[in-house]
């Protein structure tokens, strides 16, 4: 039995023939629409999501299967004193997969280790957030044809962004991409990311303050939101929180094939005219998180051979 709960748990080969089903779902959904009949997908929410949630529930709904779960630990047992083992283990009479969200760091990792069905790790706290890659991989992809090659800017809250975290630890596995990371000082990507990801990588990346300034070598620009959930005190927050604003002034610094993309939701970080541009692929990228979690349930189920090798 294989989890999902850090990006690298797939190699790149597997990450690829899952994309490649991906796209299969995407380009002839109909021929999927029964492969889940008679399988339940638990979604356990200790945090607050919408799309993640409703995309992994979109996704079982639309391979015919069915979807039970909870969308805050106020409304599970969390709230009574619970572990997150002892939840897992109940969960695993109830479901044939599931997808936690927690906001601590690892409870995923904990609970694939007493779970007897998949688990797929749909964020943890600052950490990682291994499906919301999967779906900026397939965006990439399908905008650029390729994942090589690519200069890629990250822009916002690259401390707290969870996304962005599994985002590098996943694109340093392509050959010649080039890193620019877009942050003020005290949202700077961390130092383990650097250190241990960046670094030994031998990829290039530096890091920058100004948007404006990276933005016509770019290929991709990852915008991401002030994780204001993470921080400390609300002045911090209020401070940085518009430290970048995409408007199609700054964007038109930027290339003509230029991919703008964002994990959603969006506060202020990308004025609304920008989502006329062309360039902008953020809402098409979510809608395509639908059909990479698709894949991932059928090939975690095992349904789909080939796609994922023998644990
Ligand atoms: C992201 C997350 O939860 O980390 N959202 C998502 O899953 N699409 C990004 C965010 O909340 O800013």
């Amino acid at each position: 039995m294989r989890h999902l709960i850090d990006p690298l748990d797939l190699d790149r080969e597997e990450t690829a023939r899952l994309l490649g089903l991906a796209q299969r779902i995407l380009d002839r959904p109909g021929d999927y629409a029964r492969r889940c009949e008679g399988k339940i997908l638990a979604t356990l929410f200790f945090e607050p999501s919408t799309r993640t949630r409703l995309s992994f529930e979109s996704a079982m709904l639309r391979l015919g299967g069915q979807v039970l779960g909870f969308s805050s630990a106020q409304s599970s047992s969390a709230a009574k004193g619970e572990s997150v083992a002892d939840t897992i283990r109940m969960i695993s009479g109830y479901a044939d997969i599931a997808a936690m969200r927690h906001f601590k760091e690892g409870a995923p990792l904990v609970a694939s280790r007493y779970s007897k069905i998949p688990v797929v790790n749909a964020g943890d706290g600052g950490h990682q957030h291994p499906t919301q890659t999967l779906t900026d991989l397939f965006m990439i992809q399908r905008s650029r044809g390729q994942i090589s090659g690519l200069t890629i800017g990250l822009c916002g809250d690259l401390k707290f962004g969870r996304t962005v975290h599994s985002l590098i630890k996943a694109l340093v596995r392509y050959e010649d991409v080039r890193f620019v990371l877009i942050s003020p000082e005290e949202l700077r990507t961390p130092g383990y990311i650097l250190k241990e990801v960046l670094s030994p990588s031998g990829h290039p990346f530096e890091e920058v303050r100004r948007m404006e300034e990276a933005m016509p070598r770019l290929d991709v620009l990852y915008m991401t939101r002030v994780q204001r959930e993470r921080f400390f005190n609300e002045e911090d927050y209020v401070r940085l929180k518009d430290s970048y604003i995409l408007t199609p002034e700054k964007l038109a610094l930027g290339k003509k094939e230029l991919a703008v993309l964002h994990p959603l939701p969006r506060v202020n970080e990308i004025h609304k005219q920008v989502d006329e541009d062309p360039r902008a692929l953020y809402f098409e990228q979510a809608r395509g998180g639908v059909f990479v979690r698709m894949a991932l349930i059928l090939a975690l189920l095992g349904l789909e051979p080939h796609i994922l090798k023998e644990a």
